[in-house]
């Protein structure tokens, strides 16, 4: 292995946002762990989750992580597992705790308890009506998180390789035995040698053109588990958030709704009465992206085109307040005091101020349901089975437990990335306290060397800039908010061509070693294109619509023949298989989603 360094650990751990964190917290208290990230830890992309994290603490109004159990099961289509949505919203209630322990800076009510607000498809399920679940810090929730959580590493000492890029899994038979990475600042490679290997990498939302996600959300993880023989679960659900900002796709957070803004088309009507009588512009994501997207193809988009207003301004508000019956009214004090990121974000990106003129917002590609399949321990799955890939763990955006099915509730990401990063640190040190550190097999960075070679050598003149842009506009007209058979087999035609050109035929600019990024995003590239390959083909063979997943052919939830999860296999040709994998169901039987 010339040039490349080793390193070794008990276990090594991929992704410092949320669950990367909270997993490196919990195993570094029994073994000796390293966090490897492509990004300095703060700027992962947990930091951008705004609105809060949901827990039945009832701190303003009566509420049981039951009713948050059910509508998660609900919000999911009924394509969650029941099981694991139990044990994330029963340890919610303590994990938001332990995280306030930790110093996170909560919003507080006068009495000292954390603050709560509404959001999309939290309800009392006595009332139908919405509940204050989120607890939040303003508009900055996810960036408190990270930030408390990365104190905390440091505190315990947790070994960092800030701006290691990884690129590859060692894996042997059925064991892991560590993962390839190359030092961005200098272009070397290096194999960290350990027992148990942890992907928490986040999501794949750079897929599509308008999304929220950070521009380093390329599905890694995913994309290297797959390669390496891992399946991928439910890949076909991907979540369309209903308010990003008009063309740049920045969040802006379900908090808006949940502090009484209202969604409003070209003709001023409050359009989610329409579509969810009961909570309105609370209901669950897919169900409000839908409705924009409907009422824009019916000539009700702002000066007919693809968007629509989120209204914020008190007058607005108060006016619905008063017509609800609500007590409570808002001010500017109020909207600067728990929204001050989205204020500032409409301002600087669209000379917008939130407090006078509504925001114009349209759907944009934000979350993955699907990806690396785990039990409630974040132990990566090998099959329908159940088997297990022994040392290797997955959690957050990149893991699929299942809690979220076919489409998640605003929260519950991070509640799924600590709740899980949680059980998965703890479960992963006791693995490499039983377990010996299993010899590396020869050459292990070979085969993924030789892959940045022939991408830094290559000279078929496509440029990376082509392809990717060529997917994202694919992937949005195709595999979007509402698909049919034709626009997935369309995509699924282009990512053939795409990923042909990828394979013979890219080039880029910069030949150097030094911070070459050229190299890196056109690595990055593959992923993606790979990633969106399994999401068009899990989409097309679902022949129903359920969740985040809406077929204008097969209009129908069908749960006699799809109330399963699918699992995307990479055959040794370079072709795929799929198998299916039965719901866990429990108190909760399907029932049509009334909201
Ligand atoms: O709307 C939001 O604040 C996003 C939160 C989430 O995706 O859970």
């Amino acid at each position: 292995m010339a040039n490349v360094k080793t390193h070794t650990f008990d276990a090594v751990i991929v992704g410092a946002g949320g669950a990367g964190l909270m997993a490196a917290l919990y195993a570094s208290r029994k073994a000796n762990v390293a966090v490897i990230s492509k990004l300095y830890p703060t700027r992962s992309h947990t930091g951008a989750a705004q609105g809060g994290i949901g827990a039945a603490l009832g701190n303003m109004e009566e509420d049981r992580w039951e009713w948050h159990a059910y509508d998660t099961v609900k919000g999911s289509d009924y394509l969650a597992d029941q099981d694991a949505v139990d044990v994330l919203c029963k340890e919610a209630v303590d994990t938001v705790v332990e995280l306030e322990h930790m110093g996170l800076p909560f919003d507080r009510y006068p009495n000292g308890t954390i603050s709560q607000r509404r959001f999309g498809g939290h309800t009392n399920n006595e009332t139908g009506k919405p509940v204050m679940r989120a607890c939040h810090a303003a508009d900055r929730t996810g960036h408190m998180i990270l930030q408390t959580l990365y104190q905390q590493c440091i505190k315990n000492k947790v070994n960092f390789f800030d701006e290691f890029h990884v690129v590859d899994l060692i894996r042997v038979d059925n064991t892991v035995r560590g993962v390839v990475a190359i030092e961005i600042s200098t272009g070397d490679f290096h194999v960290f040698h350990s027992k148990a290997v942890h992907f928490a990498t986040g999501g794949w939302g750079r897929c599509w053109e308008v999304t929220s996600n950070a521009h380093s959300l390329t599905g890694d993880g995913a994309a290297i588990c797959l390669r390496r023989g891992v399946p991928l679960e439910d890949m076909e659900f991907f979540q369309f958030h209903p308010t990003g900002i008009f063309r740049l796709g920045v969040l802006i957070t379900e908090g808006v709704r949940g502090e009484g803004g209202v969604l409003l088309n070209s003709k001023g009507e409050r359009f989610m009465e329409k579509y969810a009588p009961t909570i309105k512009d609370l209901a669950s994501r897919d169900v409000v992206s839908r409705a924009i997207y409907l009422e824009v193809q019916a000539g009700r988009g702002i000066n007919g085109q693809n968007y629509v207003h989120l209204d914020i301004r008190p007058e607005t508000v108060n006016h619905y307040f008063e017509q609800a019956g609500e007590k409570r009214r808002i001010d500017r004090e109020y909207i600067e005091a728990k929204l001050p990121d989205i204020a500032d974000f409409t301002r600087t990106y669209l000379g917008v101020d939130p407090v006078t003129e509504p925001m114009p917002v349209q759907p944009t590609a934000h979350y993955a349901m699907g990806g690396i399949p785990t039990d409630v321990d974040g132990r990566v799955l090998a099959n329908v089975d159940g088997s297990l890939i022994d040392g290797l763990y997955a959690a957050g955006e990149c893991a699929c437990v299942s809690v979220h099915g076919a489409n998640r509730l605003g929260t519950n990401s991070l509640v799924d990335l600590v709740v899980f990063g949680r059980r998965s640190g703890n479960h992963m040190a006791e693995y490499c306290n039983q377990t010996d550190l299993l010899p590396l097999p020869d050459d292990p960075a070979g085969e993924v060397m030789a892959e940045f070679e022939r991408l830094r050598n290559g000279s078929g003149g496509v440029k990376p800039v082509e392809l990717r842009s060529k997917m994202q506009k694919s992937m949005t007209a195709n595999v979007g908010v509402f698909r049919t058979e034709e626009t997935m087999a369309t995509a699924v035609s282009d990512l053939h061509e795409l990923r042909e050109a990828y394979s013979r035929n890219i080039q880029i600019d910069d030949k150097g070693k030094l911070f070459n990024t050229d190299l890196l995003e056109a690595w990055e590239l593959g992923c993606l294109l790979e990633l969106a390959e399994v999401t068009a083909e899990s989409a097309k063979a679902r022949k129903e619509s359920r969740g985040g997943h809406a077929r204008d052919d097969f209009q129908k939830r069908n749960d006699q023949e799809w109330l399963k999860h699918t699992f995307y296999f990479r055959t040794e040709d370079g072709g795929y298989r799929l198998d299916y994998k039965p719901v866990t169901l429990g108190r909760y039987e399907p029932k049509e989603r009334v909201y």
